[in-house]
């Protein structure tokens, strides 16, 4: 069972204004100590500010696909920049820059191929989907305080067409194709961990809310061949993900439900209702509704499963930092710590909520509650 940690004392407010004075720090800086200190906080808040860089980088290297260009043979940045039709001081300063962030090696005779991250980005669709949509992260983000002040950006408002206080009208085809597409993508990232957090052969019948095109229970499916599944999504998504299934083998166990659960009927009888990556979309009251309704349709003993990254809350989380802006861009939702999501299964009436490891902690946090 999962004990949460007491909260760490607040340091006294003297201290911080200690600490943030500059004299203070220019006699500090004169010690051993001070000094070391002083290096490795230059050296964090020299890491945040370059972070706009190193993305772009990442940017660029992911949108030329050089990981993958680069294992087939090694190259020089003469022979990159013909084949990539770009400057070759340009294309020997984003090497340069890309094996300082360890995407790119340097190799023999001055050529680069992967290096140990670029490697992992290569054939790893659902990472590259995710980086592509990131375009729109950077629109919202090009003023933050403008952002705040909105508190919602264009970009991400747009992509997820179901947010951003757009009120009841369901989204067309077009404007879920991107996200349902990028969520069937990046599953791959996730739907292995959550399913070997939480196996499902005790239950028989699975609901998956917000089951986006159905790659999900398509794994679960794949893993337990005794279960039947139901993917519920917004009609438009419905209609993108049979698309997607005619093009595969049919599964027959498997039913695709369009309609909105703020007010269409929730399909009825599975012991296992599973919401991936769906309650960090929507505020507390939205979800405390979803929560109460699940409940009230379940039959006592029928579980719930919530899968999406979770806040880390203690000490620094770049995930934390990214997932707060983000949300804030879509216009609604929060990243929420492993307890609150608790405590809203709890007022909703579910029981036992309890942790599961997960092996993608980044990705998804797995809670399990009892009707
Ligand atoms: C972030 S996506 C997650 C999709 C999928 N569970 C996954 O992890 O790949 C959230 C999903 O919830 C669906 N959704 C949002 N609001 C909904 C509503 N009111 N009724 C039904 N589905 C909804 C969206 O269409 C979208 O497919």
């Amino acid at each position: 069972m999962h004990t949460p940690r007491p909260p760490p004392a607040p340091r006294p407010r003297r201290l911080d204004r200690l600490l943030a004075s500059a004299a203070f720090r220019d006699r500090a800086s004169r010690l051993p100590v001070g000094r070391w200190v002083a290096r490795r906080r230059a050296g964090q808040l020299f890491e945040l500010a370059s972070g706009v860089v190193q993305a772009q980088v990442l940017q660029a290297v992911v949108r030329l696909d050089l990981p993958l260009m680069l294992l087939e043979a090694p190259q020089s940045p003469a022979e990159l920049s013909r084949r990539l039709d770009l400057p070759e001081d340009s294309v020997l300063r984003l090497c340069e820059a890309a094996r300082a962030l360890g995407l790119l090696s340097r190799r023999a005779g001055g050529r680069y191929g992967p290096g140990g991250l670029g490697l992992a980005l290569c054939n790893n669709d659902g990472l590259l989907a995710m980086l592509a949509h990131h375009d729109c992260i950077y629109d919202d983000l090009r003023d933050p305080v403008a952002l705040l002040e909105a508190g919602i950006g264009a970009g991400l408002s747009r992509y997820w067409s179901y947010a951003g206080g757009g009120g009841r009208e369901a989204p067309d085809g077009e404007s879920v194709a991107g996200y349902t597409a990028l969520m069937g993508r990046s599953q791959a990232l996730i739907a292995g961990a959550v399913l070997d957090a939480y196996p499902m052969r005790r239950h028989r019948r699975v609901l998956d809310l917000g089951g986006g095109d159905g790659t999900f229970l398509l794994a679960a499916l794949d893993r337990w061949p005794h279960l039947q599944a139901v993917s519920f999504d917004l009609p438009a998504v419905v209609e993108a993900a049979r698309e997607r299934l005619a093009r595969r083998p049919p599964e027959r166990r498997l039913e695709l439900v369009g309609g909105d659960w703020r007010c269409d009927p929730i399909p009825p009888g599975p012991d296992l209702v599973t919401l991936v990556r769906v309650l960090h979309d929507h505020e507390d009251d939205v979800v405390r509704d979803l929560l109460a309704r699940l409940r009230s349709t379940m039959r006592p003993g029928g579980r719930l499963l919530v899968a999406e990254p979770m806040a880390q809350r203690r000490g620094r989380s770049a995930k934390d930092a990214y997932f707060h802006m983000y949300f804030l861009g879509m216009g609604q939702g929060r990243l929420r710590t492993p307890a609150q999501v608790r405590r809203l299964l709890r007022e909703a009436g579910w029981r036992g909520a309890q942790m599961r490891p997960t092996a993608i902690p980044l990705l998804a946090q797995v809670v399990v509650a009892l009707a």
